[in-house]
């Protein structure tokens, strides 16, 4: 019996509604995180991508450093955090805009040649079936960046040493701090990805200098510039609190699927679309596509 799309799907963290550009990143003292981490993304991505996709994309907040990309796909479980994004950059056709759920991707197979996750896996309670479809989506040679919270970082190991405070550091096991957030042992996560088959090449150790000290001390783009020449040299150490790793699907790259989508009720390849509907002809299935947003999360009853 084919089970495609009736797999129970992981408890999700919905940030519909949510105001995370305006609580999390305007004028909230995280330009510098901001900024480190743009050095890293512009380091490890590649020069050229033929369909890339943003997972768990938000607002589009780094949306403009796929610039010299051919094909865009930004997707998140949060429309209204998606309308945002759509409101910036839905002028340019290149930009594809898709309400979905990492745990069971809307697309087919071999259907990008570079995925992007940042500031996502911490959220996530399953990463390793995540990853799954990462590994699904991408093409042979295909490239995942992808960043998580290090919980053996070192302000993470110093509090624990000395105050005995936190969780130790230093064990495998993912940290959940507060519900459906978690900080991820580097080693844990670099396990994954070698068993799910991707071949890691690069690693960023990021946002080292998040002290709030230096940030009241020194100008968010000095720290940040900073930040990026400390990024290499202090990757082997893992002490960072954000890590930026580069890895691949082995092998030559592969052509891509021309189907973007596959039906995520039963996994068909290929939907129909015609005047905001799409449906899926294997299943019957129908989405809305509205304001320039393909709606994967919530299905039009039939
Ligand atoms: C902390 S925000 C980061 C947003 C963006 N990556 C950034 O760095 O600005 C986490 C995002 O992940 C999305 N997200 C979390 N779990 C998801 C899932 N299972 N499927 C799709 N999106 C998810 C949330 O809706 C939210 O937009
Ligand atoms: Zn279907």
């Amino acid at each position: 019996m084919c089970l495609a799309g009736q797999d129970r799907v992981p408890v999700t963290i919905d940030y519909e509604g949510s105001q995370y550009r305006a609580e999390f990143w305007e004028g909230q003292g995280r330009e510098y995180e901001n900024a480190a981490e743009r050095i890293a993304l512009r380091h490890l991505l590649p020069r050229t991508s033929r369909r890339m996709v943003e997972l768990g994309a938000g607002f589009g907040r780094l949306a403009d450093l796929y610039a010299p990309y051919e094909q865009v796909v930004l997707l998140d479980y949060s429309r209204s955090l998606l309308e945002d994004a759509q409101q910036r950059w839905g002028h340019d056709p290149r930009f594809v805009f898709v309400v979905g759920n990492i745990y069971d991707l809307p697309f087919a197979d071999s259907a990008f040649d570079t995925t992007v996750m940042v500031r996502v896996l911490h959220h996530l309670v399953e990463p390793q079936r995540a990853l799954h479809e990462m590994r699904r989506i991408l093409t042979g040679g295909g490239e995942l960046i992808l960043e998580y919270a290090n919980k053996r970082n070192l302000k993470a190991i110093l509090r624990y040493l000395l105050q005995r405070r936190g969780a130790n550091p230093f064990s495998l096991e993912p940290w959940e701090f507060v519900p459906l957030n978690f900080d991820f042992h580097p080693r844990h996560v670099e396990g994954l990805l070698g068993e799910i088959g991707f071949v890691l090449h690069q690693r960023r150790s990021v946002s080292i200098l998040r002290l709030p000290a230096l940030k009241r001390l020194l100008p968010a783009s000095l720290l940040a510039r900073l930040d990026g020449f400390l990024q290499v040299p202090t990757a082997p150490l893992r002490l960072g609190p954000s890590i930026f790793v580069r890895v691949t699907v082995p092998g030559e790259r592969g052509e891509l699927t021309p189907s973007l989508f596959r039906c995520p009720s039963c996994h068909a390849v290929g939907l129909q679309e015609d005047g905001g509907v799409v449906w899926c002809a294997a299943c019957g299935q129908h989405w809305s596509r509205r304001d320039g947003i393909y709606d994967f999360k919530n299905p039009l009853t039939r």
